[in-house]
């Protein structure tokens, strides 16, 4: 077993090849899940160092997702969504509908994953088992208790057009920045803001252990849309 903290070298180029290490891919089977101290380990870096921070997040963005999944936000978000039925739309490689199945302890069709692979080709990575390949807009958004939704695409109006779909009283997962930031637009965030109350106990407690790519200022939260 791999002693992270014991590994971690104050110099950036140290700590790319040692994510590279333990953030492997082994077959169909996603990388395993760090905890929000390693995450915070691995990038205590100089700041001046960006264009080895943008090589890192590539990285990444291809074998697991475009934030960080911290072990700990897993579980919270894992006991959220036992017993309940979920929708992720936009899903990427698999890897956060992979870790979320199994702290939940869903299967397959309870957690149903789409993702129509449309994203720009140096975005293209791995896909792990489990998505449905499939227009998001054409998923039934509605049959879910939960729908989660990370990183959609910035300045269109995705995001927009799945949280408009959705039903009152269904919850919405998210992750990504707010206005002004790289996700959605403005209007998916005013739709946010005058048709859903955020969760807040649930918000705060995610706060507290998720972990940023550097320069990236993204947040888990939980939604439920007012009646
Ligand atoms: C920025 S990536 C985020 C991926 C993933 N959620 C994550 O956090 O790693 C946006 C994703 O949206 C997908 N996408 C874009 N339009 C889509 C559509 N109409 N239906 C399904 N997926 C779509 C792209 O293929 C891409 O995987």
């Amino acid at each position: 077993m791999l002693n992270l903290n014991a590994e971690v070298d104050p110099t950036q180029e140290a700590n790319v090849d040692l994510i590279k290490k333990v953030h492997q891919v082994n077959g169909n089977t996603p990388p395993a899940l760090l905890p929000k101290n390693t995450w915070e380990s691995l990038q205590r870096r100089p700041f001046s160092k960006v264009t080895d921070d943008h090589y890192l997040r590539q990285h990444l963005v291809k074998v697991s997702s475009w934030c960080i999944l911290t072990q700990e936000v897993a579980d919270i978000l894992g006991r959220f969504l036992q017993g309940k039925s979920v929708i992720e739309v936009f899903a990427g490689t698999g890897y956060i509908a992979h870790h979320l199945r199994l702290a939940a302890g869903l299967t397959r069709r309870e957690y149903r994953a789409y993702d129509n692979y449309s994203t720009h080709k140096e975005h293209r990575g791995i896909r792990y088992p489990g998505v449905t390949q499939k227009n998001a807009f054409q998923a039934p958004i509605k049959s879910a208790d939960v729908v989660i939704m990370t990183w959609p695409a910035y300045a269109a109006n995705h995001a927009e057009r799945i949280v408009k779909k959705m039903r009152h009283g269904q919850y919405l997962i998210y992750n990504g920045e707010g206005y002004g930031g790289c996700t959605g637009n403005d209007a998916f965030h005013d739709y946010l803001d005058s048709h859903f109350l955020p969760l807040n106990n649930k918000n705060e407690a995610l706060y507290d252990v998720h972990a940023q790519h550097a320069h990236i200022r993204d947040q888990w939260t939980i939604w439920r849309k007012r009646r």
